[in-house]
């Protein structure tokens, strides 16, 4: 059976999939637009090297924890999302001026740095011309989609996200020395869940990417609106940068650097407090290794656990969990340059007098304590996120969807107040 053409558009088609309600293919065209397709070329391999490209970003932005449309890859030039009906703005991200933000803001230079990040939104609107908008202008328009009413609250979590989403790929393109300048990005209402998830594609045709920092080498589709003549030479080399660009996205999903924790416990009593240590640090991507040492009854064992683990080159964290006296964090602390997290398993009875322990130190030592467990972990990740982008996604990641979530649990609350 041929499944029903929801959507057709310049760049791709839409189509239903009938065994699987709620999703829909996403079938890219071999074809390249640039301002509002007066220009068309077709050029081909242009939707599988698409493909990738898509499937790459929205993968990295799914396993960070980034809340989107996209399910699976499909074929080479489709892939399966959900089914959203798509909210008409485009969102845009930019870190460095250039392009129509130097036109519409006369007298801010190429290469005016925006920290924190500028944005701009555009209605989405060919007839004319893709028109930028305020804030009011969208909230005024009183679009809803799948049911949901695009009020501030919506606006607020799409800007917010929209922030999130250009950090964790310039993060990521950054390990390959690539500046991500600016993004443009879509979103839908899955019409499912109601949800607000990223949606459409992200692809070269949706950011600058600039290697080294330098415009002469940009590697997107600024290359092609500025072709003075589209010849088979000059298409030939638009696709050869388009072919540079999907050869590292993959790399993109590569953490460029290892790392590990190894908690170290007092007794196997504490194994419980050392799982949710573990478990904890699994969720960011971080291998964990238990293991059992008292520096009070076995120095010597201990010392020659940190010796194992300095010996192989893998960066470490130890944890260090011991209870009533912690000698273990301090004796680890002292003696490797590692960074050691004191994570102690604090009681009620005598928690307010162990605590000191951990706390009050002999100079040289830069050991920190974390009563947490959990937030021990993720300490540890913060220290990896430094040096390994896929470890810095999920925690950006996840702190959008802390701030979205108590921004939805706010707006219900106000709505059975009311
Ligand atoms: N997951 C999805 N569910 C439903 N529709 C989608 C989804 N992803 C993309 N679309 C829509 O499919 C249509 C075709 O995409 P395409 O990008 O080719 O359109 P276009 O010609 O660029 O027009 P537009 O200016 O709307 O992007 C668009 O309207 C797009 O918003
Ligand atoms: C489409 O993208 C996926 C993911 O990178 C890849 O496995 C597949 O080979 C791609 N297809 C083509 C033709 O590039
Ligand atoms: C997005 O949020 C920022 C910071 O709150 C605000 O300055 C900006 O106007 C918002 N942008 C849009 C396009 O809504
Ligand atoms: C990035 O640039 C630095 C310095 O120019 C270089 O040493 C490094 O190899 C480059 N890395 C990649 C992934 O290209
Ligand atoms: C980049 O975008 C262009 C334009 O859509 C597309 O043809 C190309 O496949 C994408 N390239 C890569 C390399 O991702
Ligand atoms: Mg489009």
């Amino acid at each position: 059976h041929s499944p029903a053409k929801l959507n057709e558009g310049k760049t791709k088609q839409i189509f239903e999939l009938v065994d699987e309600p709620g999703l829909v293919l996403v079938q890219s065209k071999d074809q390249i637009t640039a301002g509002n397709a007066v220009r068309k070329d077709q050029m081909e391999g242009k939707a599988a090297i698409a493909n990738k490209t898509t499937s790459c970003v929205f993968k990295l932005l799914q396993e960070a924890g980034i809340n989107t449309a996209f399910k699976k890859l499909h074929s080479d030039t489709a892939f399966i999302a959900a089914h959203c009906e798509m909210i008409p703005i485009e969102w845009v991200c930019r870190r460095i001026a250039t392009g129509s933000f130097l036109k519409r803001n006369p007298g801010v230079k190429e290469g005016f740095r925006f920290s924190p990040l500028k944005m701009e939104m555009f209605f989405k609107d060919d007839a004319n011309n893709d028109p930028q908008w305020s804030e009011e202008q969208l909230l005024e328009a009183k679009f809803t989609l799948a049911g949901l009413s695009i009020g501030q609250c919506e606006v607020d979590v799409m800007n917010r996200s929209t922030v999130a989403i250009f950090e964790i790929l310039e993060k990521a393109w950054a390990t390959q020395n690539c500046t991500l300048v600016d993004m443009k990005i879509e979103f839908g209402v899955n019409v499912r869940t109601q949800e607000i998830v990223l949606a459409d594609v992200i692809d070269n045709d949706s950011w600058r990417l600039w290697p080294a920092g330098d415009r002469s080498q940009q590697k997107d589709k600024q290359v092609y609106r500025d072709l003075k003549e589209v010849t088979p030479e000059a298409m030939q080399m638009v696709k050869r940068n388009f072919e540079w660009v999907s050869e590292r996205v993959q790399l993109l999903l590569e953490p460029q650097a290892s790392g590990r924790v190894v908690v170290l416990m007092g007794s196997t009593s504490d194994m419980a407090h050392c799982e949710k240590i573990r478990k904890a640090c699994t969720s960011f991507g971080i291998p964990c290794i238990l293991r059992v040492t008292s520096a009070h009854k076995g120095p010597d064992e201990t010392l020659r656990i940190k010796a194992q683990y300095e010996g192989d080159g893998t960066p470490t964290v130890f944890v260090a969990v011991a209870g009533r006296s912690n000698g273990l964090g301090p004796v680890m602390s002292g003696n490797t340059a590692y960074p050691v997290i004191n994570c102690p398993p604090i009681t009620p009875d005598w928690g307010a007098q162990d605590v000191w322990s951990s706390l009050r130190m002999p100079s040289g030592l830069g050991c920190s304590t974390i009563l947490s467990p959990e937030a021990a972990a993720q300490f540890a990740a913060q220290i990896f996120g430094l040096t390994n982008h896929v470890v810095w996604c999920k925690l950006r990641a996840s702190m959008l969807n802390t701030w979205v979530s108590l921004k939805l649990a706010d707006q219900k609350l106000q709505a059975c107040t009311i």
